[in-house]
């Protein structure tokens, strides 16, 4: 059954306890083809890159460089975003370090927490992190700068928690900011 975009954005909450049952790695195939064949970039450039973490030694690592946040170590599986910022400035230079590229690897972090939704797992996008921690631990080449860390596993909680947001003309305007 599919499901529709409104309902998937309702069903993605920010999941922080997991199940230790393994993620099926054609899940994540599926997930990450679609993300990678499908995903907006500026220029079409496709500035980012996701790393894929499930080795508990190297999640340790990204652990204690993320204020150790449990969600990290709980989780099976986690997806590291980078910005390829030296693929941007090629074409776009200081506006690509600074911005294309950081956006074009959150577009591709947001399109997988919702692919993951679809597929009934649970994600929890995770800021903060020492870049140069997570730079080191994962071997990331010049120009990588790492944007966010997706955790995903199944979630412990199926029980949907009420959204807290500003209200909408906080939000938003029109024709003036
Ligand atoms: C850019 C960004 C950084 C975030 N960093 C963290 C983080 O480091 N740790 C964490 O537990 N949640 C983090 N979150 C998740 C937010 O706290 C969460 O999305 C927000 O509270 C709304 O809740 P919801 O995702 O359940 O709708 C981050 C989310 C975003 C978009």
């Amino acid at each position: 059954m599919s499901i529709s975009l409104r309902d998937l954005f309702e069903a993605r909450s920010s999941v922080r306890k997991y199940k230790s049952d393994i993620v099926p790695p054609e899940k994540i195939a599926r997930i990450l083809q679609s993300v990678t064949s499908t995903v907006p970039t500026a220029g079409n450039l496709q500035a980012y890159k996701i790393v894929v973490v499930t080795d508990p030694k190297v999640k340790e690592a990204i652990y204690n460089a993320s204020h150790k946040q449990n969600q990290i170590l709980e989780a099976p599986v986690l997806f590291v975003f980078f910005a390829n910022t030296l693929r941007s400035s090629e074409k776009y230079h200081t506006r690509g370090v600074e911005l294309f590229a950081i956006q074009d690897a959150a577009n591709a972090c947001m399109m997988a927490s919702l692919a993951c939704t679809e597929e009934g797992l649970g994600t929890c996008w995770v800021g903060a992190f020492h870049d140069s921690s997570i730079r080191e631990i994962l071997g990331a080449g010049e120009g990588m700068r790492p944007t966010s860390i997706l955790t995903v596993g199944f979630p412990q909680s199926t029980t949907k928690r009420t959204k807290t947001r500003r209200g909408f003309s906080d939000l938003v305007s029109f024709d003036k900011c």
